[in-house]
């Protein structure tokens, strides 16, 4: 990123928060709860997604239903979506008279004073998202090793959304949303098996990008049709 993106980057994160505070105020009725509960699905739809395409990936599939090169610049999309729009589900509870959350209640596990538990299994899956996120700009810096150990650590995020989605989500009770929640389940646990099943006894899995490879980097590129001529 150079001097000026980062220089707009940062102004329009100050600009968001600063606008945020000002409308913190203002009433909109029902519509945030509508839009968390809407956004925090479609959420933990994409993160089921990106962590499905992760195991396909490192499955090293002898047919993948993806090119290689696809599917993981799509796993790296998704990851970024699956963020904006935790952004979104969280940062609209702001507005929401009801619960009254504030900064502290989204950004710090427990600091809810409804129910604290569930709640903060979507704080601290957002956090470690972003963790595992943040990773793919870092992963020269933290190493192979570490990159790889902090990337298994999406599991563990995705188990907690799911419980916190389940557990708490108001929606769960119709069957179209629990059938999801079922089905993705499903899913990844049967990739999750059929990934440690085939890949046992192999060292290096096949999504690991070369050391220079942060998202859209040249290398990132180079891995990518290289991959898919495999
Ligand atoms: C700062 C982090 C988070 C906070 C403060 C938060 C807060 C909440 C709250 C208060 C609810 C209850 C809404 C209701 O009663 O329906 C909820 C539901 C939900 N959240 Fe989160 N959440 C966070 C992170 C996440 C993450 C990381 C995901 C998934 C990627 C997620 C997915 C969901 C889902 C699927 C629901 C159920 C929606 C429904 O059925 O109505 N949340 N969240």
């Amino acid at each position: 990123m150079t001097r000026t993106r980062s220089t707009d980057a940062v102004a329009a994160f100050i600009g968001a928060l600063v606008s945020t505070l000002m409308l913190k105020g203002a009433s909109f009725g029902h519509a945030p709860w509508y839009i968390s509960r809407s956004s925090g699905l479609v959420a933990y739809v994409l993160l089921t997604l990106s962590v499905v395409l992760g195991l396909m990936l490192s499955a090293r599939s002898p047919r993948p239903l993806l090119p290689r090169a696809l599917a993981f610049d799509l796993h790296q999309f998704l990851s970024i979506l699956t963020l904006t729009m935790i952004g979104v589900h969280a940062g609209i509870l702001l507005f929401d008279t009801y619960l009254g959350f504030g900064p502290s209640e989204i950004l710090v596990p427990f600091a809810s004073g409804s129910q604290p538990l569930l709640t903060a299994t979507g704080v601290i899956a957002t956090w470690s998202l972003i963790g595992v996120t943040a990773s793919f700009w870092v992963r020269r810096h933290i190493g192979q090793r570490t990159w790889r150990r902090l990337h298994y650590v999406s599991f563990a995020s995705w188990l907690l959304a799911l419980v916190h989605g389940f557990a708490q989500g108001t929606d769960t009770h119709i069957p179209f949303v629990s059938a999801t929640y079922i089905l993705s389940a499903a899913v990844v646990a049967g990739l999750l098996t059929y990934r440690i099943g085939s890949r046992s006894g192999s060292r290096t899995p096949a999504s690991t990008p070369p050391p220079h490879a942060g998202p859209g980097s040249r290398e990132s590129r180079r891995l990518a049709s290289r991959a898919a001529s495999d």
